[in-house]
């Protein structure tokens, strides 16, 4: 109590699509540490696990999508979550599922690599964070660095549309030998899991170098000789996703087909 007044709960959120693993642990434990450094203001950090439909672009995607609740409930309660929050289609969709959601264009942030890769993707996220957003009205907002462009897309977003909303970045969370960790990660398998570590040994190599563009059609190369279907292997600034160098900003992106499954990652330059 505040003179006579119960304060409201400030929410930290962490959205997802559930199979969690140890990179939403991350997530969920960043939310608990901010919550509990808040002292006496009470504060809640609510997981939210939706497979969203519309931001699949294709079908198979969706439909081998991984779908573990009593997994995710036991790793959101572990990582410090105090309510995991499970939406059901026609709570997000009360009208039905659309065929197409809302265009959004804000520039190089929604136009460029996934977006001209994953035509209606980042439509589908936006629609789905706005939906989110504006039911649990979170007052911190937490989402990982691995989907480095789907961050910025909804850093824009928040700044456009949900004054006093400050969205947390999260650093990518590795296996040992450098995968970055995603839930699709699990479809892959033996060799094909192994192999997948060569992705991050590009990109690196790609930002260490001393001019990260002109590697990157070498480093596509190399992957595709090892049998990488690659989609783009490309640098872009970090805040805009526009492709002109300026030193200090950017970043190396990929995005490739590997044993079936299709992953994404990126890395900071060097200068
Ligand atoms: O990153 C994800 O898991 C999803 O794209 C998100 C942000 C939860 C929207 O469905």
């Amino acid at each position: 109590m505040n003179g006579g007044f119960t304060m409201a709960p400030e929410v930290l959120f962490v959205p997802t699509m559930g199979a969690l693993h140890a990179g939403h642990g991350d997530l969920i434990r960043a939310a608990r540490k901010m919550a509990d450094g808040l002292g006496e203001r009470p504060a809640h950090v609510v997981v939210s696990i939706f497979i969203n439909p519309t931001q699949f672009d294709e079908a198979s995607d969706f439909d081998a999508y991984p779908a573990t609740p009593e997994n995710d409930l036991k790793l959101a309660e572990e990582a410090g979550a105090d309510a995991v929050v499970f939406p059901s289609v026609s709570e997000m969709y009360p009208e039905g599922v659309p065929v197409s959601t809302e265009r959004v264009d804000y520039g190089a942030l929604t136009s460029s690599l996934e977006g001209g890769k994953r035509p209606g993707h980042f439509d589908g996220v936006v629609a789905v964070v706005r939906n989110l957003m504006a039911q649990v009205k979170p007052r911190w907002a937490f989402f990982g660095e691995k989907d480095w462009q789907q961050l910025a897309v909804i850093k824009r977003l928040v700044q456009l549309e949900f004054e006093g909303v400050e969205v947390v970045p999260v650093s990518t969370k590795r296996e040992p030998d450098g995968l970055a960790m995603s839930s699709r990660n699990r479809r892959l398998s033996g060799s094909d899991r192994r192999g997948a570590s060569a992705l991050y040994s590009a990109l690196k190599r790609v930002a260490e170098s001393p001019d990260p563009p002109l590697k990157c059609a070498e480093a596509t190369a190399a992957l595709e000789s090892l049998g990488f279907d690659v989609e783009y292997f490309s640098v872009a600034q970090g805040d805009s996703l526009e492709s002109e160098w300026v030193s200090g900003k950017m970043r190396v992106f990929v995005a490739a087909r590997w044993g079936g499954v299709r992953l994404i990652d990126n890395v900071a330059c060097r200068q």
